[in-house]
C-alpha cells in the first residue's frame, strides 16, 4: 500500500433528477502508484469529471456520493470534514480543469489568483508568494513573466492561460495533480505545446497524475497504466501498453480505432 498515492474503492456518484437515478460513477475502483500518471479514458458523458469532483468531495446537488472510498496516502477523503478537504485541495491534490477560463476568476489578475493559492496554504509573506508565483510562471515557460502576473485572464490567449493554471495548480507542491483533459479546449498546435510542457513537468517533478481524456492518443503518450470508462463503469484497465496491444473490451476498441481513423 506505501506505494500507492490513491485508491478508489467501489466509488458510486449518482444523480437524483425527477425520480430518475443516473448513475454517473457506478461502483468504480482504481489506483494510482506514487510518481505514477494514471490515465482515465472514456467518450464524453462517460462519467470521468464526476469520478475527479468525487475524489475531491467535490460534487454538487443534485449528485452524490453514495458509496465507496477515497484512500489519500492511505486516509478515507470521503470520511473527512469541509476543514480537512479545504487542507488537502490545491495544496496536496491539485487539479486543472478542461476549460481555463471557468477556472480562472476574470476579475483578479492571474497574479493575484495565483499568490492567493499560495498564502491560502503556506506562511510566507506577500513579497515571498508574489516572486513564487512568478518562479512557476517561468517554470511553464511563459515568456513574459512580469506582463502576464498583471494580466487579466481575458488579455490571454488560450495557451497561456492553461500554462498559468498548470502553474498555479502546482505552487503548493501538490503530491498528486488531476489533469480533467488539459488540452481539449485548445488548438492542436498549442495543445501539442501543452502536452510537450507537461511531460517535461512529470519527468522532472515528483508527482503522481490523473490524467483525464476522452483522446486515447493523449493518454497513450502520457500514461503508464490506463483505466477505460464507459457509462459510469470501468470496461478495461491494465498498462497502457498492453491495452494498446490488446484490447479487450469492445469500447476500448471503439476509442483506438477512432485515433486511428484521425491519424
Ligand atoms: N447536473 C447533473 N444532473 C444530472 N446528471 C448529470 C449532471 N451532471 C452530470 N450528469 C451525468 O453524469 C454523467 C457523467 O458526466 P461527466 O461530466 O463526469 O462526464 P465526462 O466523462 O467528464 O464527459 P466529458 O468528456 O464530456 O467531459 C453524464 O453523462 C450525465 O449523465
Ligand atoms: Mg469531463
Amino acid at each position: 500500500m506505501e506505494n500507492k498515492i490513491l485508491e478508489v474503492k467501489n466509488l458510486k456518484t449518482y444523480f437524483y433528477a425527477s425520480g430518475n437515478i443516473v448513475k454517473a460513477v457506478d461502483d468504480i475502483s482504481f489506483d494510482i502508484g506514487k510518481n505514477k500518471v494514471f490515465g482515465l479514458v472514456g467518450e464524453s458523458g462517460s462519467g470521468k469529471t464526476l469520478t475527479a469532483l468525487s475524489i475531491l468531495k467535490l460534487v454538487a446537488p443534485p449528485g452524490k456520493i453514495v458509496g465507496g472510498k477515497v484512500l489519500f496516502d492511505g486516509i478515507n477523503l470521503l470520511d473527512k470534514d469541509e476543514a480537512y478537504l479545504r487542507g488537502i485541495r490545491g495544496a496536496k491534490i491539485a487539479i486543472v480543469f478542461q476549460e481555463p477560463a471557468s477556472a480562472l476568476d476574470p476579475v483578479f489578475t492571474i497574479g493575484e489568483q495565483i499568490t492567493e493559492a499560495i498564502t491560502a496554504h503556506q506562511k510566507i509573506n506577500k513579497l515571498g508568494a508574489e516572486k513564487l508565483a512568478m518562479e512557476f510562471l517561468g517554470r511553464v515557460h511563459i515568456p513574459d513573466v512580469k506582463k502576464v502576473y498583471h494580466d487579466y485572464p481575458h488579455q490571454l490567449s488560450g495557451g497561456t492561460k492553461q500554462r498559468a493554471m498548470i502553474a498555479m495548480a502546482l505552487v503548493n507542491s501538490p503530491e498528486l495533480v488531476i489533469l480533467d483533459e488539459p488540452t481539449t479546449a485548445l488548438d492542436v498546435t498549442i495543445q501539442a505545446q501543452i502536452l510537450d510542457l507537461l511531460e517535461e513537468i512529470i519527468a522532472k517533478e515528483k508527482l503522481s497524475i490523473l490524467f483525464i481524456s476522452h483522446d486515447f492518443g493523449i493518454i497513450a503518450k502520457m500514461c503508464d497504466r490506463v483505466a477505460v470508462m464507459y457509462k459510469g463503469k470501468i470496461v478495461e484497465s491494465g498498462a497502457t501498453k498492453q491495452i494498446l496491444n490488446d484490447p479487450k473490451d469492445k469500447y476500448t476498441i471503439a476509442l483506438l480505432e477512432s485515433v486511428k481513423a484521425l491519424s
